[in-house]
């Protein structure tokens, strides 16, 4: 890395995610959310954005988010945004979808490395048992996968979008009885292995605790129902001794 783009990196990146915008269901309120969001350099999407699969309604979202945010947007895909029916929002051109996939880009001079998934359920919901056949074998294949998307993720801060929790420290305030059909506790297991800077998810909308530290990963529960705000961080973390040093002397 050249000395600029050290400088710049320290700078920080400002990365900022919501899901479950359910469009138009909670569109107002993602447009006031918007308004006290501040300048973010990379917008997440976690999610359910439209309500129902109407993939017409992600056009309303997207010029929304567009008034606040001129910069790069990557997404991944919620149960709302129905599995059968990927193709049609493929096909839209925009946002940038990141399916069971890993993307680099680089942003204010640093590689950002962002995976991007449905993610994984510790159990399928009865729909999805009775409708999608494989279903729970998908769930099972997606946690290697997010382990082997992360371990080969070449960047300089590494962070993970998906829909479903990796974790239940971040869905506590929904019945404890749902948690399983919400996330899946294995990923765990994976953030303790690969330890990404970020793992931004929703589909808790009834969540209260919002935020989860598992090692040097930050959870953060973006669901907009929930947070009522645009979820913001700045990145990469500066480290305790860091954070007490004047510039000059990093
Ligand atoms: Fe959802």
């Amino acid at each position: 890395m050249s000395g600029e783009r050290k400088e710049l990196g320290r700078l920080g990146l400002r990365i900022a995610a919501a899901g479950d915008i359910h469009s138009p269901k909670y569109l107002d309120l993602f447009e006031e959310a918007l308004s006290r969001m501040g300048k973010a350099d990379l917008f997440l999407l976690a999610g359910d954005l439209v309500y129902k699969n109407d993939h017409t309604q992600l056009a309303p979202l997207l010029e929304t988010l567009r008034r606040f945010h001129g910069g790069e947007v990557l997404a991944c895909f919620g149960n709302e945004e129905y599995l059968q029916e990927r193709k049609k929002y493929l096909e839209l051109g925009a946002p940038r979808w990141v399916e069971d996939q890993a993307v680099v880009l680089e942003v204010k001079g640093l590689r950002v490395g962002v995976v991007g998934s449905q993610g994984s359920l510790s159990r399928p919901t009865y729909w999805q048992s009775t409708h999608l056949p494989g279903i729970g074998r998908i769930y099972e294949e997606r946690v290697k996968l997010l382990d082997r998307l992360l371990k080969e993720l070449d960047a300089e801060v590494r962070v993970v979008l998906t829909h479903y929790a990796p974790t239940f420290a971040t869905v506590k305030g929904e019945r404890p009885e749902s948690w399983p059909e919400i996330g899946n506790r294995k990923l765990e297991e994976v953030i303790a292995r690969r330890q990404p800077d970020l793992w931004v998810h929703a589909h808790a909308h009834r969540a209260s605790v919002l935020e989860a530290t598992l090692g040097r990963t930050v959870v953060a529960n973006a669901s907009l129902p929930a947070r009522k705000s645009i979820y913001v961080t700045e990145l990469p973390r500066r480290s305790g001794l860091d954070a007490f040093l004047p510039q000059g002397v990093r």
